[in-house]
């Protein structure tokens, strides 16, 4: 009798609403209708098309299901590594093959594994299983780098860096890993010598001038002045004028500029005709760095065309006019390449390694005393071998990683399983070094600054490390890098074994927080030290 009672209810109900509706469309413009119509279409096609969804199984937020405006947003603002890692936390609770692992036979403080993988837009996923991180970036694999990186390159310029063609990859490749093959880059170690110990004598002026040292602006200078050096034989003298020059303000924001002109490359071409100054201040910076080195390379080869300069350089061979292999303007549009992925890298990853370590004087005071034990005149090859050195240049490397975010690549036509989930063909599948490097199982503690965790790294430690990238598309640049830090490190913590983070002009953490694009900088892009 109830049930009836209700059942009667609920028809009266509905025929109360049917009747409302169609009233309210009887009154109602077409145009409303056709647009209501056509809302309640997509939105079930939607739904549809994600119940079918092979990714639909996938955990993630229900948002990243139908639109990445909010992976977008996290990228525009700076923080796109640390949602995603927070995202591996959250589902790692609900990853089907993960239980909770007790780290050094504690039962009180349990370690929650990461989840292996995670929804984090319609099209994209975020993969932390290490076995499948090494599958998406073998030697020769099958994963190639997603249109993402087409939208890097200013004017639609094609380097080593942003080409996704792995054949045209190759090629270029192979006629520019000679100049940075380590056998080449031991040669350039006079040059790379001079310019730290000018940097270290310039950091000293500003002390004695100043009482602080900015490291960031110094070390910002001294990439830049050794790629371009080592790209035409002259570098951009920033050491020397010791200023922020427009080009020094552009390589620091480079990473967010970077970030703009991929999540609006549409918008660019018409920088110029809209109203809108970032969208300016973006082409003006890539401008800015292809005018340099264009004025760079044109000097260059003139003066190798003249046999005047018999300075070997990174693009000797390619300017040799017998072996011309690249364009003038390919060869431009590398060395445009060259600087905005050799400085900033290099400089960000000194700077944070310089902070971390005069923040806590012990590590400071051993580091110290190792390096302190070289005789003068040491080489390169002398400080490969210090043990101390080499692990906090890696725990720099895995907990302030220069490049931290998302590596995007393209799931194979014939889709693939990646951390026990089906993926189809065509998904862009990324890794970031973020989650990587913050694996709570590998790197207990993993916000901490601790070198020693590299005394005897496990096997699994060294897979899951990966701020050079890897396979195919790892670093081409590592050697230089390894080599400018193992001497700027040496020569830095030789000259001011006192050194400490400073309190002057209200410097404090907050200063180093992270904005992380592509790249990672510091907050307020500055970083002060006292010595
Ligand atoms: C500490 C310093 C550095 C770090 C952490 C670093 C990191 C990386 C990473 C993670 C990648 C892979 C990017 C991807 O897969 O999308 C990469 C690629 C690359 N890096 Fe570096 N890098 C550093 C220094 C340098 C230097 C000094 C150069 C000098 C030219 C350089 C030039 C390049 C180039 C050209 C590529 C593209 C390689 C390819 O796709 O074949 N990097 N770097």
């Amino acid at each position: 009798m109830r049930f009836l009672f209700i059942y009667n209810l609920l028809l009266l109900l509905f025929e109360k609403m049917l009747t409302n509706t169609a009233e309210l469309f009887r009154n109602a413009p077409p145009t409303a209708i056709f647009a209501i119509g056509a809302f309640v279409i997509l939105a079930f096609s939607l739904v549809i098309r994600e119940f079918l969804n092979p990714l639909s199984k996938i955990p993630g937020p229900w948002i990243a299901k139908y639109t990445d405006i909010y992976t977008t947003y996290q990228f525009l603002s700076g923080n796109k590594p640390r949602y995603v890692h927070s995202l591996h936390k959250k589902y790692g609770i609900m990853a089907p093959r993960i239980s909770c692992i007790e780290f050094e036979g504690s039962t009180s403080n349990p370690v929650l594994p990461i989840g292996p993988v995670v929804r984090v837009a319609p099209h994209e996923v975020d993969i932390a299983d290490i076995s499948a991180v090494k599958e998406i970036h073998r030697v020769g694999g099958k994963y190639l780098k997603s249109e993402f990186y087409d939208k890097i390159g200013h004017r639609g310029g094609r380097t080593l860096f942003n080409q996704t063609d792995p054949h045209l990859h190759a090629i270029r490749r192979k006629l520019l890993s000679a100049g940075m093959a380590r056998a080449n880059i031991v040669h350039l170690e006079p040059d790379v010598m001079q310019r730290i110990q000018l940097t270290m004598k310039r950091m000293q002026e500003e002390n004695d001038h100043s009482g602080v040292i900015d490291v960031f602006k110094w070390w910002t200078f001294m990439a830049a002045d050794v790629i371009t050096e080592l790209s035409f034989g002259q570098s951009f003298q920033t050491t020397e004028h010791g200023l922020k020059t427009p080009l020094i303000t552009t390589l620091q924001k480079q990473s967010f500029f970077m970030a703009v002109r991929t999540t609006f490359p549409s918008l660019l071409p018409w920088a110029q005709l809209l109203p809108l100054p970032l969208l300016k201040e973006v082409q003006a910076g890539g401008q800015r760095i292809f005018h340099r080195a264009s004025q760079a390379i044109g000097q260059y080869k003139r003066m190798v065309d003249s046999g005047l300069n018999t300075r070997r350089t990174l693009f000797s061979n390619l300017l040799k006019s017998e072996t011309r292999e690249l364009t003038e303007m390919e060869i431009i549009q590398e060395a445009c390449g060259y600087i905005a992925a050799g400085s900033d890298t290099t400089a960000i990853t000194m700077t944070y390694l310089i902070w971390s370590v005069c923040r806590n004087q012990s590590i400071r005071d051993r580091l110290v005393t190792e390096v302190k034990g070289l005789p003068d005149g040491f080489s390169e090859e002398s400080v490969r071998d210090l043990t101390y050195l080499n692990q906090v240049i890696n725990e720099a490397l895995r907990l302030h990683s220069a490049v931290p975010s998302a590596l995007p690549r393209r799931v194979p036509p014939e889709g693939a399983t990646l951390g026990g989930y089906y993926i189809p063909g065509g998904t862009t599948a990324s890794t970031q070094a973020y989650t990587l490097h913050r694996d709570p199982v590998l790197f207990p503690a993993s916000e901490s600054f601790n070198p020693s965790r590299w005394e005897n790294p496990t096997k699994e430690m060294k897979a899951a490390f990966m701020p050079f990238g890897g396979g195919t598309r790892a670093c081409i640049g590592i050697h230089l890098a390894w080599m400018e830090l193992l001497l700027a490190t040496t020569l830095f913590f030789r000259k001011f074994p006192d050194a400490r983070v400073s309190t002057k002009e209200g410097m404090c953490d907050e200063d180093m927080g992270v904005k992380a694009y592509l790249l990672v900088s510091p907050k307020s892009r500055r970083c002060l030290i006292e010595v």
